[in-house]
């Protein structure tokens, strides 16, 4: 009962940012992601009687009962396989990922897509990948499109039980493969308030979030499907960076407000606006981080890496393009 998995992290084009129901995950909009290439997350569990309890680490540090990254994430989603499974064995769960975790680049996204893709395989409990998306959405929400490769869509689904609520493939990687994004590494410290948090205080007393559930999203995943289909890079991304600001426009109005950007993160917001008066195809788009993602296609990447280089206060800079979904892999970590 032992098995081993990767997954890549996934950023959203148009942003999931809301739950209407905590406890199944479901979300209050459906969002559109691009899933990865190398960002990936290394994961091995084992479900044996010697362990008398969960076992967590993740990047060499161990987690018990009693932490939140235990308690709220990996604790809740081990629970949720124990009552479909009926197995009670306890696990041991180690997981790498070779970027910044907890800091807007969507760790918890590759961490409970490879953690459900092991653990199916560790169980035999004979998902199929839509299957498998619903399943790691009961990890973390952005995990479910991290099940897919290429570009993904969530659909949020209508049921009350999430039964109709999981990710679906739009198109695979070879469909656009000069698309770019050119990730600016503007701290690699914790970010203060994750985003579930976030997201839930939002939802909560957000004045315009009726405006992004019921306006906002619905229209972006339809101009930013049909952009993608026609591999049409102006409209994506003036689509997509729109949409991240208006998300992040309904967390700074939150009581209290929750602002995800440093010093470096505007800075860099504002050269890409300034390289594209120039001519530049940039846009830029932001998660519950201080990290900023710049859409590019393959002939600028490099030159925008360049000038990010630039920046006192970028750390590192990674360059992705439309990568692998979720799969089993025979290297264990132990
Ligand atoms: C801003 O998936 O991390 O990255 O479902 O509570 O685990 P939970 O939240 P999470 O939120 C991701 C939010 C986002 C936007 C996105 O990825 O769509």
């Amino acid at each position: 009962m032992k098995a081993s998995a990767i997954a890549n992290a996934n950023i959203a084009l148009v942003k999931y940012w809301g739950k209407r129901n905590k406890e199944l995950m479901l979300p209050q909009t459906g969002s559109v992601s691009m899933t990865t290439d190398g960002l990936q997350s290394h994961t091995t569990v084992e479900f044996d009687l010697k362990y008398p309890e969960d076992i967590l680490v993740v990047n060499g540090k161990e987690y018990n009962k009693g932490d939140e990254e235990y308690d709220d994430y990996v604790g809740k989603f081990l629970s949720v396989v124990r009552e479909i499974t009926g197995n009670q064995t306890r696990c041991k769960i180690v997981s790498n990922n070779n970027f910044p975790t907890a800091a807007g680049l969507a760790s918890s996204a590759a961490g409970f897509a490879a953690l459900a893709t092991a653990v199916n395989e560790a169980l035999g409990m004979g998902l199929d990948k839509e299957q498998l998306s619903m399943l790691a959405r009961r990890g973390s929400g952005s995990a479910t499109r991290s099940i897919h490769s290429g570009f993904v869509e969530w659909h949020k689904g209508e049921e009350d039980d999430g039964s109709d609520c999981m990710a679906k493939q739009l198109f695979t990687p070879e469909h656009w493969p000069e698309f770019r994004m050119v990730i600016a590494v503007t701290t690699k410290n914790d970010k203060k308030i994750k985003s579930r948090a976030g997201m839930a205080k939002t939802v909560e007393n957000c004045p315009y979030y009726s405006v992004w559930r019921d306006e906002i999203v619905p229209r972006d995943i339809v101009t930013i499907k049909k952009a993608i289909a026609e591999r049409d890079f102006r409209t994506l991304g003036e689509t997509a960076e729109l949409n991240c600001l208006k998300m992040h426009a309904t967390a700074m109005t939150t009581n209290p407000p929750i602002i995800y950007w440093n010093a470096g993160t505007i800075d860099i917001m504002h050269a890409v606006m300034d390289w594209r008066d120039e001519g530049m195809q940039c846009y830029f788009t932001i998660d519950g981080g201080p990290q900023v993602k710049i859409l590019c296609l393959e002939k600028d990447a490099l030159e925008i890496a360049n000038r990010v280089k630039q920046f006192p206060n970028v750390e590192d800079i990674i360059i992705t393009k439309p990568g692998k979904g979720a799969m089993v892999t025979d290297e264990h970590i132990f």
